[in-house]
C-alpha cells in the first residue's frame, strides 16, 4: 500500500474552516452524512409515519432456562404498509435487558452457542433477515420487498437493510422488557457493511459492531491492499447495494470527497468495534486498520478515544464465535462498565505509518497517545 496518499480530513468543513468547537462538528457531522449517505448509498429509505410490533408468538424455553422465544412481525404504515419478521430470545427475569440486534439471520452465523452466550450475559437477542427488507439480487423488474412500496427510490440495497435495522428499532424501544439505552447492532460482512451504516445514521444505536465488513463497510477505498476488493469489483457484482452515483467514481476513487473513515466517525462518541480477520485480504484489513486510525480522531475530538475498537484474529472471513465474544467483551465494557480482558487497540501493522497527517483539533484530542501498543 502506497503511503503517499493524505486521507480526507473529516475536520475540514465545505467554508475551507477548520472544525473548532461541538457546534462547527454537528455542522461537519450533517456535511459529511449528506455526502456519504447520498453518494454512496443511495441515501436512506424515508422513516414510516408509524412502526409498530404485532407480537405472534410466545414460548418458554425449556432448554434454556427460563429464557423466552417472542416472535413478532415489524409493521410500517399506514402509508405505504410493509412488515417483516422479528424474533426475539429473552432471558429470564423482567428486565429491561440491553439488546443484540443481528439482522443476518439469512446466514445462520448464530449458533445455539452464541445464542447462548448473548443471553448468559443479560441481553436479548434479536434477529431479522434482511434479504426480507430488500432480496440480496440486482432489481428486476418485479420490485420486491421495499422497492415494491418505493419503486422509483434511489436507495441501494445496504441503505435498505440499515432501514431495516431502525425499524426493528422503532419496535424495539416500545417493548419493556427492552433497555432502549443499551440496544447494539451486530452484522457480518455485506451485514457488517449495513451495521455501519445503520449505526452512522440512528443515534438511537448504542453500539455499533461490524464484522470482517471490507469494501464499502470498515475498509478503505483510498487504500487498496494487493488482493483487495475495489470499487470496480464491487460495482461488476453488487451494483444494487449502491446508490447510482457511486459507479462514477470506480477508478476514480480518490476523487470521493470521503472516505470510509467518515462513515466511522458518524457514529463517533456511540461506541464502535469492527472485528476484522488478518487473512481476509478480500476485506483489505491494513485499509481498515487506516479507518480506524482516522476515525478515532474524531473521536478524540469528542473525549472518547477509548469508545472506537478495532479486534482482529488470524483466519480467513466468517463470523465465529472467536469475533462474537470480541464484541460480546466490547459491549460489556462500553455498555456495563466491565474492564474487559483484551485490548481493542492492538496495532497488527506496526510498521504502518498513518494515511494522514491531520489531527483532532483543539486539548481534547491531548490523550492523543493513550497507552496503545501501535506505533503512530
Ligand atoms: C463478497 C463481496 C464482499 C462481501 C462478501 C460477503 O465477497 O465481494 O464485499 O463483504 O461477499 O458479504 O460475504
Amino acid at each position: 500500500m502506497e503511503q503517499s496518499v493524505e486521507l480526507p480530513d473529516p475536520f475540514r468543513l465545505e467554508s475551507g474552516n477548520r472544525v473548532r468547537s461541538g457546534a462547527d462538528w454537528q455542522r461537519r457531522r450533517r456535511e459529511m452524512r449528506d455526502l456519504i449517505v447520498d453518494i454512496e448509498y443511495g441515501g436512506l429509505p424515508p422513516v414510516p409515519q408509524k412502526t409498530w410490533l404485532e407480537e405472534l408468538d410466545t414460548s418458554a424455553l425449556q432448554a434454556r432456562g427460563g429464557a423466552k422465544r417472542v416472535s413478532c412481525r415489524v409493521a410500517t404504515g399506514p402509508d405505504r404498509p410493509f412488515s417483516f419478521m422479528l424474533n426475539l430470545l429473552v432471558p429470564p427475569g423482567s428486565g429491561p435487558f440491553p439488546v443484540v440486534l443481528n439482522g443476518d439471520a439469512c446466514w445462520q452465523y448464530v449458533t445455539e452457542a452464541v445464542a447462548a452466550e448473548v443471553l448468559r450475559r443479560g441481553n436479548i437477542l434479536a434477529q431479522f433477515d434482511r434479504v426480507e427488507i430488500v432480496p440480496d439480487t440486482c432489481r428486476s423488474e418485479l420490485a420486491e420487498g421495499l422497492y415494491r412500496v418505493y419503486p422509483d427510490a434511489g436507495f441501494g440495497a445496504l441503505a435498505a437493510w440499515a432501514w431495516g435495522y431502525h425499524r426493528c428499532i422503532d419496535a424495539l424501544v416500545s417493548l419493556d422488557f427492552v433497555d432502549a439505552s443499551r440496544i447494539a447492532v451486530v452484522g457480518h460482512s455485506r451485514g457488517g457493511k449495513t451495521t455501519l451504516l445503520a449505526g452512522a445514521t440512528d443515534e438511537r444505536i448504542a453500539l455499533t459492531c461490524a464484522n470482517d465488513s471490507g469494501a464499502g463497510g470498515a475498509g478503505s477505498f483510498w487504500l487498496q491492499a494487493p488482493q483487495s476488493e475495489t470499487l470496480a469489483d464491487l460495482i461488476r457484482v453488487f451494483p444494487y447495494w449502491f446508490g447510482p452515483r457511486m459507479k462514477d467514481f470506480v477508478d476514480r476513487e480518490r476523487e470521493l470527497l470521503f472516505d470510509q473513515h467518515f462513515l466511522k466517525a458518524l457514529v463517533a462518541p456511540r461506541p464502535l468495534l469492527t472485528t476484522e480477520a488478518l487473512g481476509d485480504l478480500w476485506a483489505n484489513p491494513t485499509g481498515t486498520w487506516q479507518t480506524y486510525l482516522a476515525a478515532r480522531e474524531a473521536y478524540r475530538f469528542l473525549g472518547a478515544g477509548k469508545c472506537i475498537g478495532i479486534w482482529f484474529r488470524e483466519g480467513p472471513h466468517y463470523h465465529g464465535e472467536s469475533d462474537w465474544n470480541a464484541f460480546l467483551d466490547f459491549m460489556d465494557w462500553q455498555l456495563r462498565g466491565q474492564e474487559p480482558a483484551q485490548r481493542f487497540d492492538t496495532n497488527p501493522y506496526p510498521g504502518l505509518r498513518p494515511a494522514f497527517t491531520w489531527s483532532a483539533p483543539g486539548p481534547d484530542a491531548a490523550d492523543r497517545d493513550e497507552s496503545s501498543g501501535e506505533t503512530t
